[in-house]
């Protein structure tokens, strides 16, 4: 038990805009620099023999931001491949994502999906980037999903959780161990609400493109120092 690591991290990279504001910089530059961090988090949390790590890249809320920003984010993925594939595939990462990537344009889904086929014979670190992803929706999506089984008498009318997270985006992976914020909001915003049930929450005040190894340690020491207890008495 003492000195566990955590299977599942999950991180929302908050902080990116406030980030290049205070360097007179356009919050694009942030959302740059947060794609680096992405790398350098995702080589550590491999090394340190992490299952997932999940991160919460476009929220199906992040639509509402200007135009200009959402193109940006839009691409990011295609910046982001491009740059750091060759490091992903050679430290043996999977890539994969949750989220309805339909809404993106056709190059940034075909980039996604192409960094996905080309990683998923690779047995380290699964890094997911949620994208265009929203934990209600996610939900909504499983109900609808299944209440069609029932009625193609595909399912069982007998739901239990299991088979409900079954349909989840989520389906194949573990449940989320740490939750990690940047940049000193304390909420959830939509993400993994149904995988987040007893995962152990960790603030800090550091925007994500200053998120470093030394901030993902201090994380995982504190989780260690946690008692998880499920409702249980210990
Ligand atoms: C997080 O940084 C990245 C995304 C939501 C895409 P923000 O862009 O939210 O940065 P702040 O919170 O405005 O500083
Ligand atoms: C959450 O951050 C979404 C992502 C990190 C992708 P936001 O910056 O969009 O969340 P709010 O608006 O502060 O709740
Ligand atoms: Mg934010």
């Amino acid at each position: 038990m003492e000195n566990k690591i955590p299977k599942h991290i999950a991180i929302i990279m908050d902080g990116n805009g406030r980030w290049a504001k205070k360097r007179g910089l356009p919050r694009t530059a942030g959302h740059k620099q947060g794609a680096e961090t992405i790398r350098k988090i995702a080589i550590a949390c491999n090394d340190r023999q992490i299952k997932v790590l999940t991160v919460y890249a476009f929220s199906t809320e992040n639509w509402k931001r200007p135009e200009e920003e959402v193109d940006y984010l839009c691409k990011l993925p295609k910046f982001f491949f491009q740059r750091y594939m060759a490091e992903l595939k050679k430290n043996n990462i999977q890539v994969r994502f949750l989220g309805e990537i339909e809404r993106f344009p056709k190059e940034t889904q075909n980039v996604i999906l192409t960094a996905a086929e080309e990683t998923k014979q690779n047995t380290g670190l699964i890094l997911c980037l949620a994208v265009n992803y929203g934990g209600r929706r996610e939900i909504v999506l499983a109900a609808k999903q299944y209440a069609k089984d029932v009625l193609e008498e595909k399912a069982s009318q007998d739901l239990d959780e299991q088979t409900f997270a079954s349909y989840l985006m989520s389906k194949d992976m573990p449940d989320v161990d740490v939750m990690i914020r940047t940049s000193g909001e304390l909420r959830l915003s939509n993400f993994l609400l149904w995988q987040n049930a007893y995962a152990e929450f960790i603030f800090t005040d550091t925007a994500w493109p200053d998120f470093d190894e030394s901030e993902l340690d201090k994380a995982i020491t504190e989780y260690q120092a946690r008692d998880r207890r499920y409702g249980g008495l210990k």
